[in-house]
Formats: structure tokens, C-alpha cells, sequence
């Protein structure tokens, strides 16, 4: 199986700044891959080494099977999308639309019925006469999407194209990027600061940090085993609870240690290494009666969104749990906590690595 673009070994240095390493990458035709972390982490500059906008250092850079190294942008045939649309001003969205393909000598009748196929498929058949300047924010973003549709590249390439728009808008245009992808049958690679755009739009997630791939992998995968805290961490919202323990004993239970220790029994046997990092997402976590709790903790603090309810331990570290119904609870009443152990992930307290825990 060929990918549409590859990537191995690369490197990318800023002067003495190692902003790239050691990356490998490949995407698959057809798929939709996004670029995930926290600002700084790369992602920008992998994108743009993509494109060419930047030189890599040392590695390869492969698309449609042919080395691009040392190719210029525009002769790589890619789209970029960016957030801030870089639409011309001056221009109708219809002179938008055909201008790269003038400047490429296409006959302005061929252009512009380029541009009538893209505009209804993209849903501006009745806006090509209008100005950047009387469209909305939307409008704006497709206007930008059709502009490198129609240069039928070999991968689209997307930095951030929605950090500008509104909540609702942004949850709108998610889905609209997504269903034209899959129309169009394109190859895209979307970079979001966003787990929650990465994760509902990707078929492939690339989690990164500090120029490194952490883990890469299909969107539930990466939520249900996470290689390591940061990733397990960064994938989830709220995001997952975090408790130093230590194993017990008889190597089927943990003793945790939130201000006072609590000894958990488990049905899964817990390797005996020392100091570990006990990984509860919230949405695990049940309140349970006395009887039935595996954990009794006080609570903090309680905030209710009308579908949901988050409350947050008053404890050290502090435990936040999700639940879909309304709780009458009070500041410092203590409750117990139950989860299924299936769902707790174990993390070497030292290197964060995942630790796999197996049924007993
Ligand atoms: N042209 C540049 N010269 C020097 N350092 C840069 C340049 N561009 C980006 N960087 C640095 O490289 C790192 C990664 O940047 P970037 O790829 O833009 O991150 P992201 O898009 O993930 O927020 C950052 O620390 C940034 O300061
Ligand atoms: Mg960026």
C-alpha cells in the first residue's frame, strides 16, 4: 500500500533550536490525519515542512512516491488552508476562486466554470459575486476551502483553520470539513491545539510534544491506552485524574495516596515497581453508596452545566468526576467513588510510561 505522503527521520533545526525530531509519519491516501498538542510542540512547522514553506534538516520527505526534499511549494502540489483566510479583498469570491488557476494560464472561461463546480459542492453557487467583506465568518472559511479545492491538489493541509470562528460555528464547520473530505475522497492533514476537534474529525491522531511524536493511532485507541501520562493527559476532557500510589502488598491492590492514603483492592494483578501514577478519567468515576466504595473523599467543589455535573474533590491531588445527573451534595460532605478497574491506567511515576496491568 503506497501513502500519500511519508515522512522518515525527520529533523528540523532553527539555528541550535531542534524543533523536528526523529519524525516518522505516514499518511495513507484518502485519510484524515491530524496534528495534536500543546502550543509550541511543532505542529505548524511540520506542516509547513510539508508544504515547503520550511527546509527539514536531515530525513525524508516522500509524496505520491516521489522524494520532495528540495522541491519547491508550489511544485509540490498541495493546498494549504489557514486560519486567518488570506482571502484577497478586492476580489469577488468568484476572482478568488480562479485566480491560481489564471496565474497558471487556464483559459478564463475553463476557470470559470471550475469555479462554478467547486462553489456548489462547496455551497456558494449563489455568493461568487460577493466580497470577502460581505460574507460571514463561514462563508469566509469555505470561500478558503474552495480556493484549494480547486487546484485538485494532492493533499490538503490545514493550520488552526477555525480558531477564529465562534463555538458554535467552529462545532458547524468540524463537520463540514469532514463531509467534504470525504466527498472530495481527499487526503487531508488538519493541525489543532484542540483534542476535541483532533479527535472527532481524524481517523488517525498524531499526539505531539516538544517536536516528538508521543503516539500515534486511530482516536479511541489513543483515549483507551494512552502510551504515556502526557498523551493520557492531553486526550480526554475534563481531563484525567492523576493520583501518586503505590502497589500493595499481595500485588492485587494499590494503596493511593490523596492527602490520606487509601487502599484500593483490585481484581487485576499490579506489577510490584515501586512508585506508580494511578490514571482515572472523570467520566469513570461512579458515586456510589458507602457499602459499594472502592474510594471516600470529601467534596470540594460542585458545578452543574444542566446536563452534567462536575464535582471536584477536596483533596490533594484533586479528583474530578463526571456524572450525567443532578447531585444535591454539599461542600466537605464526603462521598464514595467506584470504577470499573478495566478502566485505570497505570503510569511509572519515574518515566510516565504506561505500565499494562493484567486480570488476576
Ligand atoms: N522561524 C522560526 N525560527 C525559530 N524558531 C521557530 C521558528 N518557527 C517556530 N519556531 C519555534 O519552534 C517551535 C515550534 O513552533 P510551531 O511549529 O509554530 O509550534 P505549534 O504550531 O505547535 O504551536 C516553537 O518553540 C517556536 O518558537
Ligand atoms: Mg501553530
Amino acid at each position: 500500500m503506497s501513502h500519500q505522503i511519508e515522512l522518515s527521520g525527520v529533523n528540523k533545526y532553527y539555528g541550535a533550536y531542534h524543533a523536528l525530531r526523529d519524525i516518522d509519519l505516514k499518511i495513507r491516501k484518502g485519510s484524515f490525519v491530524a496534528l495534536v498538542g500543546p502550543s509550541g510542540c511543532g505542529k505548524s512547522t511540520l506542516l509547513r515542512s510539508l508544504a515547503g514553506l520550511e527546509s527539514i534538516s536531515t530525513g525524508d520527505l516522500v509524496i505520491a512516491g516521489e522524494r520532495m526534499n528540495n522541491v519547491p511549494p508550489r511544485k509540490r502540489d498541495l493546498a494549504m488552508v489557514f486560519q486567518s483566510y488570506a482571502l484577497y479583498p478586492h476580489m469577488t469570491v468568484e476572482q478568488n476562486l480562479t485566480y491560481s488557476l489564471r496565474i497558471r494560464g487556464v483559459k478564463k472561461a475553463v476557470a470559470k466554470r471550475a469555479a462554478e463546480e467547486v462553489a456548489a459542492t462547496t455551497g456558494l453557487s449563489n455568493l461568487l459575486h460577493r466580497y470577502p467583506r460581505e460574507l460571514s465568518g463561514g462563508q469566509r472559511q469555505r470561500v478558503a476551502m474552495s480556493r484549494a479545492i480547486i487546484r485538485n491538489p494532492k493533499a490538503f493541509l490545514f493550520d488552526e483553520p477555525l480558531s477564529n470562528l465562534d463555538a458554535a460555528l467552529r462545532v458547524h464547520m468540524r463537520k463540514e470539513i469532514r463531509s467534504l473530505h470525504d466527498r472530495l475522497g481527499a487526503t487531508s492533514v488538519y493541525v489543532t491545539h484542540d483534542q476535541i476537534e483532533a479527535m472527532t474529525m481524524a481517523d488517525h491522531v498524531v499526539v505531539m510534544r516538544h517536536g516528538v511524536i508521543e503516539q500515534q493511532g486511530a482516536p479511541l485507541d489513543l483515549y483507551d491506552r494512552p502510551v504515556n501520562k502526557f498523551v493520557a493527559g492531553f486526550i480526554g476532557s475534563p481531563a484525567m485524574n492523576f493520583i501518586p500510589a503505590t502497589p500493595g502488598p499481595n500485588g492485587r491492590s494499590l494503596t493511593l495516596d490523596l492527602g490520606m492514603p487509601q487502599i484500593v483492592a483490585l481484581d487485576r494483578a499490579v506489577p510490584q515497581v515501586g512508585k506508580l501514577t494511578v490514571g482515572l478519567r472523570p467520566e469513570h468515576l461512579r458515586i456510589v453508596a458507602d457499602q459499594e466504595a472502592m474510594v471516600r473523599l470529601p467534596v470540594g467543589v460542585v458545578e452543574s452545566t444542566g446536563s452534567t455535573t462536575y464535582i471536584t474533590s477536596a483533596t490533594v491531588p484533586e479528583i474530578t468526576v463526571v456524572v450525567g445527573e443532578r447531585q444535591a451534595l454539599s461542600h466537605g460532605q464526603m462521598i464514595g467513588l467506584s470504577f470499573d478497574p478495566r478502566h485505570l491506567h497505570l503510569f511509572d511515576q519515574e518515566s510516565e510510561r504506561r505500565i499494562e496491568t493484567t486480570d488476576a
